[in-house]
């Protein structure tokens, strides 16, 4: 049978909510990373050092016994930011990085930030003391048509960002084009750029098959089969500056099976896999350890895992849903379904 040993990887992009539904998605990404960058847009949104703190002791706690896992906290970025907070937080080892979400790209981006020009005191400080600025690269202008937000972001705000504070760190959130994986590689090493599952494993055609697939919603939206093309050879290629990152992005089934439906697809349940049967497909299994394990502690500055974990190319079975308390139910990518790949053991 084949298989593949390689370091726990690391998720550099996940969300995890918060109460019940943050007590059943933990133990998934717990048991199949050894960290992973927790998105900070919760409801209200984790703004402060003190905030994340007590985040980071929810999600512990729902980190199942004997299971090693470390959260990396970030700040959602608004307006009213304090650099003082950012800078002190992440001196004191609470936050890893910052977020930020132009106000009404995504989820629970509301409170963020309405025009870069209002963070510039922080991107000083973010660039002064090596904090690294995450960002989700859409514009959010309703005369720009969906699939070119992240286009034009590139364009119009990223590049003229990354001149203006020369020194500054940037992960590029979840690229979903071709001209997200051609920016990602071009500004050296102070540039990188996280890769979901969904995003290389479908185009947009998915969104539409058959019938509508609330499931298949996620921001950015899934986009066109040369961008996919695009994504796949770039997580392949063995640059640097792409890595691994979920945004595994857990709402409730009925709330997403509705009438204004949320985006975000929750793959934390068969994300390794996800990720491996891409990596097969391209015969690049020899690239996977630095995708998943390597380029994004790399990026951030940390040590990977010295803990090896075994796959095995066996098919596994996934469940239809994942219930929550009382609350409702989680329906992952692969739901009903078989991943080619399975955890050895
Ligand atoms: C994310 C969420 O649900 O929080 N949704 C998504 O479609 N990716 C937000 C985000 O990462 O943009
Ligand atoms: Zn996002
Ligand atoms: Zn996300």
């Amino acid at each position: 049978m084949q298989s593949l040993t390689f370091r726990r990887p690391s998720d550099l992009h996940v969300h995890f909510r918060d109460s019940e539904v943050l007590e059943a998605v933990v133990p998934f990404t717990a048991r199949a990373f050894c960290t992973a960058t927790v998105m900070p847009n919760l409801v209200p949104p984790v703004r402060t050092a003190r905030e994340a703190a007590a985040y980071r002791d929810r999600i512990n706690a729902a980190v199942p016994n004997g299971v090693r896992f470390e959260p990396r906290m970030t700040c959602y970025l608004t307006d009213q930011s304090d650099p003082q907070d950012l800078s002190e937080g992440h001196k004191a080892g609470i936050f890893t990085a910052a977020k930020l979400y132009p106000a009404h790209a995504t989820t629970n981006s509301g409170h963020g930030v309405t025009s870069i020009d209002k963070i510039q005191r922080v991107l000083e400080t973010m660039q002064d003391r090596g904090i690294p600025l995450l960002i989700h690269g859409e514009v959010t202008r309703h005369d720009v048509d969906i699939f070119d937000r992240e286009k034009i972001f590139i364009d119009e705000i990223l590049i003229p960002t990354l001149q203006r504070y020369p020194r500054l760190r940037v992960v590029l959130e979840h690229i979903t084009t071709k001209e997200g994986a051609d920016v990602a590689s071009s500004f050296g090493n102070r540039l990188g750029a996280t890769i979901t599952p969904q995003h290389l494993l479908f185009n947009r055609n998915a969104l539409f098959d058959g019938g509508l697939r609330p499931h298949m919603y996620c921001l950015p939206v899934l986009k066109r089969e040369v961008h996919r093309e695009a994504l796949r050879k770039a997580a392949t290629s063995g640059l640097p500056n792409y890595f691994l990152g979920t945004d595994s992005a857990p709402h409730f089934q009925h709330l997403k099976e509705a009438d204004c439906g949320c985006a975000g697809v929750f793959s934390a349940p068969v994300a390794v896999e996800a990720y491996l049967q891409v990596f097969d497909e391209e015969n690049a299994l020899d690239k996977f350890e630095n995708f998943a394990s390597v380029f994004g502690p790399q990026f951030y500055g940390f040590e990977p895992s010295s803990t090896l974990v075994t796959y095995v190319k066996k098919p596994r079975q996934v469940p239809a849903s994942v219930q929550v308390a009382n609350v409702g139910s989680l329906k992952s990518l692969f739901a009903n379904d078989e991943v080619a790949w399975s955890l050895a053991g």
